[in-house]
């Protein structure tokens, strides 16, 4: 469903959580009360919940926090908005790595940011949905091009998983963990999770689209949905816009630095957050189960697992990890 300029101005109006009446609407809107009376109505295919009190209006409880690419982009610092080429706010897209594949080729050394309200498709690893409700927590893609194929892109999302843990931090988001790959949790939950696709040429020149998706306030109702333990950054008020800055803060200057840097540069920072370091896990990847000790990472970002016949190790790719109970 395309949001049109009148829902998303009268979303604007809405946001704030007070009473507007039908006549306000009507005069800011500049339409009559019966068209902001069917755009109201189409509010309810958000999942928002429009509340109707006779002789004071219409108000949205709690308000929402929408997206303001102009607030965004004042909150960066003078180097990540010197490596930004492009940031686009979008109300309703499939998934926002999917707007940044169709997207022309990039300038060398800056990337093209996309954030959106609400992924209708959105994705997770090993073709999982990702739960994307509106206004409510954040969905995040940047696409960045490289020289040198995918060999030079090895370790990347777990050094994405460093940056968004940094600008967590930034936040006062403390205690943030990583599993391996590349989800991000809290209180042991999954708090977030980063989605690495490459496009072009796998031997030349190619793009980088890092998507990630962070649980900020997530709605009982889409919570449902999910099915594993989740966490998100509800009870520290924490605004979808500073995350959109702090992360790319963050994740600008490592996609400059990542040719020359690899993911050796961050390898000591994600052990330091490893979830499962040390720790008895099963690794699953299509129908092989393998056990073992959960050991560090190598500087290709390959996880060691210390199993019956020795210390393996398994690159990302379709591979789960969970913890032995
Ligand atoms: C995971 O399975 O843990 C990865 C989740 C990645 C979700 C993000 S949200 C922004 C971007 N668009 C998508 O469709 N997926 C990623």
């Amino acid at each position: 469903m395309a949001l049109t300029p009148t829902r998303q101005r009268l979303l604007q109006l809405l946001a704030d959580g007070e009473f507007h009446s039908g006549v306000e609407l009507g005069e800011v809107l500049g339409t009559s009360r019966t068209a902001v009376w069917k755009a109201l109505a189409g509010l309810d295919d958000l999942g928002l919940t429009i509340e109707r009190v006779p002789r004071r209006g219409y108000r949205i409880p709690g308000g929402i926090d929408l997206h303001d690419a102009g607030v965004i982009r004042a909150a960066l610092s003078a180097s990540a908005r010197a490596l930004l080429d492009d940031l686009r706010v979008l109300a309703v897209v499939d998934s926002t790595n999917e707007v940044l594949k169709a997207t022309a080729g990039l300038p060398p050394g800056r990337g093209a940011c996309c954030l959106a309200e609400w992924q209708t498709g959105g994705r997770g690893r090993l073709g999982r949905r990702w739960i994307s409700p509106f206004a409510s927590n954040l969905y995040l893609s940047v696409a960045w091009d490289f020289d040198g194929g995918i060999a030079v892109l090895e370790g990347l999302s777990l050094a994405v998983g460093v940056a968004v843990r940094r600008a967590l931090l930034r936040l006062g988001v403390a205690g943030v963990q990583l599993k391996w790959p590349n989800d991000l949790l809290r209180d042991r939950a999954k708090l977030g999770g980063i989605l690495v696709e490459v496009t072009g040429d796998p031997e030349g020149r190619c793009r980088a689209i890092v998507g990630i998706g962070i649980n900020v306030a997530m709605p009982a109702a889409a919570a449902a949905a999910i099915g594993q333990p989740w966490r998100d950054l509800s009870d520290l008020g924490v605004r979808r816009d500073a995350l959109a800055a702090a992360i790319l803060d963050q994740l600008l200057p490592l996609l400059c630095e990542f040719p020359d840097r690899g993911f050796g540069g961050y390898r000591d920072e994600w052990e330091a957050a490893h979830v499962h370091g040390g720790r008895r896990v099963v690794l699953s990847a299509g129908n092989q189960r393998v056990e073992g000790i959960a050991r560090g990472v190598n500087e290709r970002g390959a996880l060691g697992l210390e199993c019956a016949e020795g210390l393996r190790w398994f690159s990302g790719g379709e591979v789960s990890l969970r913890e032995q109970g």
